[in-house]
């Protein structure tokens, strides 16, 4: 259902947001979203020889993963933090830069491989995102994008949006200005890929289970105030619903970890 309400700036918009998340994304999201972001380098046909882009970098998951294959690799982030973050592993063949995915500081063709995890479909203008990554990529070289399947992305974020859905639905609105909805979906990925200047996508499926760390709920819940449909509620629906997600861990927890199965879509792209 739609709300009248006008569309709140979203904090994954926000470099700050992501400078003060550094730590707690390297603590829990990295060895998680690490699985994807193999998965997307491993499509890449690169090497030594190779020069290869990561968009939208994070800790530095996928450009990691291409280093290893002995690429040199940039990374971009527009977090600064972020980027620090990428800096201090240290490793000679990253060179990680700060600066928006949507306009990118970057030459036309001068990448051999470009990848990007669940970055450019984060973009307000993620549209611009798929055409920068295009424009640097030299015709004929590679890419990799992974996006989540469900417009309610994955991990913490998927189960309080599905809790919230299950009890105020009206309150789980489209988000707005994201690629998440619009890319949850093969085809609509596929389209939108060769919108922006590639040939022939391929969609593959990856499904993986986010180990939530539940020893100490009052932690994830600090995880609650990013997510957009959690702003949307009032005091009394935050009780409830944080209620009722604790109540979900306690009936699924193994121990102190509760799987949240999460899936990704990863296309494999060839510039035209
Ligand atoms: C969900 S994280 C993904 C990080 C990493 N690729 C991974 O898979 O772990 C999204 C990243 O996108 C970055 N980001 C968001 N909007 C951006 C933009 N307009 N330009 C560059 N980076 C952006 C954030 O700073 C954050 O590091």
């Amino acid at each position: 259902m739609q709300s009248n309400e006008p569309a709140k700036p979203l904090p994954f918009h926000d470099p700050a947001h992501w400078d003060k998340m550094v730590a707690t994304y390297e603590a829990q999201s990295q060895p998680f979203t690490t699985h994807f972001a193999e998965a997307a380098v491993a499509l890449l046909p690169i090497g030594p020889s190779s020069k290869v882009l990561d968009v939208a970098t994070g800790t530095g998951v996928a450009a990691l993963a291409a280093a290893r294959t002995g690429a040199a690799v940039t990374a971009i982030d527009f977090s600064a933090g972020m980027v620090a973050r990428v800096r201090a592993h240290d490793v000679a063949n990253i060179e990680a830069r700060q600066m928006d995915g949507q306009a990118l500081d970057l030459p036309d063709a001068a990448f051999d491989a470009v990848v990007s995890v669940f970055g450019v479909m984060l973009f307000p203008d993620w549209r611009a995102g798929l055409r920068e990554m295009a424009r640097v990529t030299r015709s004929g070289g590679s890419a990799a994008i992974a996006v989540w399947k469900s417009a309610d992305g994955a991990a913490v974020h998927l189960l309080l949006s599905q809790v919230i859905r299950r009890l105020y639905p009206e309150k789980v609105t489209p988000m707005p200005c994201t690629g998440l909805a619009e890319l949850a979906d093969p085809d609509r990925l596929s389209a939108a890929i060769a919108a922006a200047g590639f040939a022939d996508p391929v969609v593959t499926e990856v499904t993986r289970d986010f180990e939530l760390s539940v020893g100490n709920p009052g932690e994830i819940e600090k995880l609650f105030e990013f997510m957009p449909h959690w702003s949307g509620l009032d005091a009394d629906q935050s009780a409830a619903v944080a209620r009722t997600f604790r109540a979900e861990i306690e009936r699924g927890r193994v121990g102190d970890s509760f799987a949240i199965p999460s899936t990704a879509l990863i296309a494999s792209t060839v510039r035209r």
